[in-house]
């Protein structure tokens, strides 16, 4: 086996040396948890899927001009990322209600809002990741306005994009939550997308049957968690092409 240097490991995902300088690979682990890592499992075959989805949606932020980290796949749980200092906040775009939304103002789960709404979150697990405003964010210096200014301006346009690119495959978009980091080009600095964008990252639900396509399957134990995954999977266009590799080696989904 290769002997890699662990730079970080986090719940679902782990964090190794890359091949150059200013690279890192990003491993997809089954494992899943919620409610504060208080609730477990591991899923097997999730970190296959969610490898390949954040590689489709990355890919077409590409396309649009949306700069992000994703660099290449390189197998099924790896691909290779641009290494960044992430911002330590998490972005969240919501389109209709739900989740923390719901329980913190009342407001009913599928309330479509009158406009989209973005929230940040501090990236602190022991502190429950608690939502923090743009005075907190500044007066901390988790980061400076600018980056606030451009991480919503790039968050407006994801979610945008995502939202259009679901609706085609009969699937709305509720919410999301993205993650920045910094980037270093000579003494440039710019801030792109990092993490990843998958049904752990975001709420997907059927537009026909409002059936839960994402984590909340997972969160609420509504079961049929892998299958939803593998729908999403389906409808983006990826899930033949991993079949086709199963005949090849690893087994892939359940
Ligand atoms: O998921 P929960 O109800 O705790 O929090 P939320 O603020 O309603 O979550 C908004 C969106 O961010 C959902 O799509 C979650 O899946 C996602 N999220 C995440 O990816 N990681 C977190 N630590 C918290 C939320």
């Amino acid at each position: 086996m290769k002997s890699r240097k662990l730079v970080y490991e986090g719940k679902s995902k782990i964090l190794y040396e890359g091949p150059e300088p200013g690279t890192l690979v990003q491993y997809f682990k089954d494992d899943t948890t919620a409610l504060d890592a208080t609730k477990k499992a591991v899923l097997e075959g999730k970190g296959v899927l969610n490898n390949r989805i954040s590689e489709y949606l990355m890919t077409k932020l590409t396309d649009i001009g949306v700069p992000n980290h994703f660099m290449r796949r390189l197998n099924m749980r790896e691909q290779l990322i641009r290494e960044v200092e992430i911002i330590p906040l998490e972005v969240v775009v919501r389109n209709i209600a739900a989740g923390s939304l719901s329980k913190r103002l009342g407001i009913e789960e599928g309330t479509t809002l009158p406009r989209s709404i973005i929230e940040f979150f501090l990236k602190d697990d022991k502190l429950h990741d608690p939502m923090v405003t743009e005075e907190h964010i500044t007066a901390f210096q988790w980061a400076a306005p600018q980056e606030i200014d451009e991480m919503v301006a790039s968050a407006i346009r994801i979610n945008d994009f995502l939202s259009g690119l679901f609706l085609g495959l009969g699937i709305r978009l509720v919410d999301v939550k993205l993650e920045f980091g910094r980037l270093w080009e000579n003494d440039m600095m710019r801030v792109i997308l990092a993490d990843e964008i998958s049904p752990d990252s975001m709420r997907l639900w059927d537009v026909r049957t409002n059936e839960k396509m994402d984590k909340d399957r997972f969160r609420k134990d509504l079961g049929g968690v892998m299958e939803a995954y593998s729908e999403v999977a389906k409808r983006l266009g990826i899930l033949n092409e991993l079949q086709n590799n199963e005949r090849k080696g690893p087994v892939l989904v359940k």
